[in-house]
């Protein structure tokens, strides 16, 4: 195969994501918003939504979420999930499989700390995924919890926190001329990454 470090690859594919990640956040407008699909075990349906890319952790990549969303208990069932990031100034594209875990409470409370007061009331609040009657009834929420805890800190939510997700595949994609794409494989094996190019 021809050398990666054309495509601003290695033969790491962590390293790679990161040095995309790098050169992403530096022209991309929202480059850490990444659509994560989990599958609905019950309905047998996929189900994707965006959320934050918050940097690697023992080479997982990390997000935050309400632990009784649907995506949490999607993951419950079933932890296996795919990520996704598009990055359209770069004209690249990042797919990513993997096994999701759930992070450490002490971990978790360490982000949720370093959030500003309103994302944490907000977090604090939110039944994330249940039905609510109307915005009205959602602001009383917030009102009523910042009136509470005004001037104390915000308890930490227990139905909170962080996802590891450990990858096992990446396709490393360039949107070329013509529909003539570049496209790199990485698999995890035993003896490590595998490294195959796929046709566009
Ligand atoms: C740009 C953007 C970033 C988002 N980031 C997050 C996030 O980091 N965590 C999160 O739980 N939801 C985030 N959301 C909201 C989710 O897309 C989704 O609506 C929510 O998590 C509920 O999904 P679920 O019902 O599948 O669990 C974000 C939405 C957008 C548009």
């Amino acid at each position: 195969m021809e050398n990666l470090s054309e495509f601003g690859l290695t033969q790491n594919p962590l390293d790679s994501f990161t040095s995309w990640y790098e050169q992403a956040k530096s022209v991309e407008q929202n480059p850490e918003a990444m659509t994560l699909s989990t599958i609905d075990s019950k309905l047998r349906r996929p189900d994707s939504r965006t959320v934050l890319f918050k940097g690697l952790k023992s080479g997982c990549l990390t997000f935050y979420t309400n632990y009784t969303s649907n995506k949490s208990r999607e993951l419950e069932s079933n932890n296996e999930a795919a990520i996704l990031f598009y990055w359209h100034v770069s004209k690249r594209q990042v797919r990513v499989q993997g096994k999701v875990t759930k992070m450490s409470p002490e971990d978790s409370k360490a982000y949720f700390r370093s959030r500003d007061r309103q994302s944490q009331l907000a977090s604090y609040i939110s039944e994330q995924s249940s039905p609510i009657e109307d915005k009205s009834a959602l602001m009383k929420k917030l009102s009523e919890a910042s009136a509470r805890f005004d001037g104390d800190e915000i308890p930490f939510p227990v139905n909170w926190g962080g996802f590891l997700f450990e990858p096992y595949e990446f396709e490393f994609f360039v949107y070329g001329d013509y529909r003539i794409n570049d496209r790199f494989l990485f698999q995890k094996t035993q003896q490590g990454w595998a490294i195959t190019r796929l046709q566009p």
